[in-house]
């Protein structure tokens, strides 16, 4: 079994407010991208990377990879508008050879090595998988700054990724997406309406996405007492 993975990292990241495009925003250390690319290198079944990536940030993009030891061909690309255009310019440089492609955005830098293992595992055998974790929280439905109704939390997950797919389940997906004007905030929904079944792989809260300043700042904390690995 073989997997490319593609790390979207193309975003200006206009909600943290930084003057660095998000990816390459200093985390601990490290541009922030530099984490899914150290977690990609412990993952035997990956053997080959795609990273779409804003213009003008390759050669930093190389020495990245190089820092973190991702020890297998790695593609470069520029992303597109939306991170669904990313995903779909990525996918269309992905090795023929790969039986499935792990979708990961740069901005989870917590996503660990065991978590793109059993996607990976899991889309190979079921067809789709994606990492996310049930609601805790209650819900509220609010209108004009009033609750309106307590919405039932029972079943619901959040998503996260990485999202693992067979190739071909993926590459239909975005093709149909294209055909029908569809624009989604993640890859499942992309192939949940093909009808296809994915499933559901643990997460972690930890794996949460760095949208805010406030999502940066808890990142740093949570790097300077050692917590992630
Ligand atoms: N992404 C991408 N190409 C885009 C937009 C987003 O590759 N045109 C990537 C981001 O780099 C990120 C992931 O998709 O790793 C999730 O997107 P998000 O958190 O929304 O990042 P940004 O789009 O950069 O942030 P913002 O929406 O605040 O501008
Ligand atoms: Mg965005």
């Amino acid at each position: 079994m073989k997997a490319s993975a593609i790390i979207v990292a193309a975003g200006s990241g206009r909600r943290l407010g930084h003057d660095l495009p998000k990816a390459f925003v200093t985390l601990g250390g490290h541009p922030m991208l530099y984490y899914p690319l150290r977690a990609l290198a412990s993952v035997k079944d990956v053997s080959e990377a795609v990273i779409a990536l804003p213009a003008g940030t390759q050669s930093a993009a190389r020495s990245l990879i190089e820092s973190a030891g991702l020890d297998i061909p790695v593609k470069l690309t520029p992303g597109g508008a939306e991170r669904q255009d990313s995903v779909r310019i990525a996918l269309e440089i992905v090795s023929a050879e790969s039986d499935v492609v792990i979708v990961h955005d740069a901005a989870r830098p917590f996503a660990t090595p065991s978590i793109f293992a059993a996607c990976i595992r899991t889309a190979y055998a079921a067809g789709a998988a994606i990492a996310a974790i049930p609601v805790t929280d209650t819900l509220k439905q609010v209108d004009r700054n009033a609750i309106v109704a307590t919405a039932p939390r029972t079943g619901l997950y959040q998503a996260q990724t990485p999202q693992a797919f067979r190739r071909e389940i993926l590459i239909r997906a975005h093709r149909e997406a294209v055909r029908d004007g569809i624009a989604a905030t993640d890859d499942a929904e992309l192939v949940e309406r093909l009808g296809e079944r994915v499933e559901i792989v643990e997460g972690s809260p930890l794996n949460f996405k760095i949208t805010t300043s406030d999502d940066l700042a808890l990142a740093q904390a949570l790097i300077a007492s050692h917590l992630p690995s």
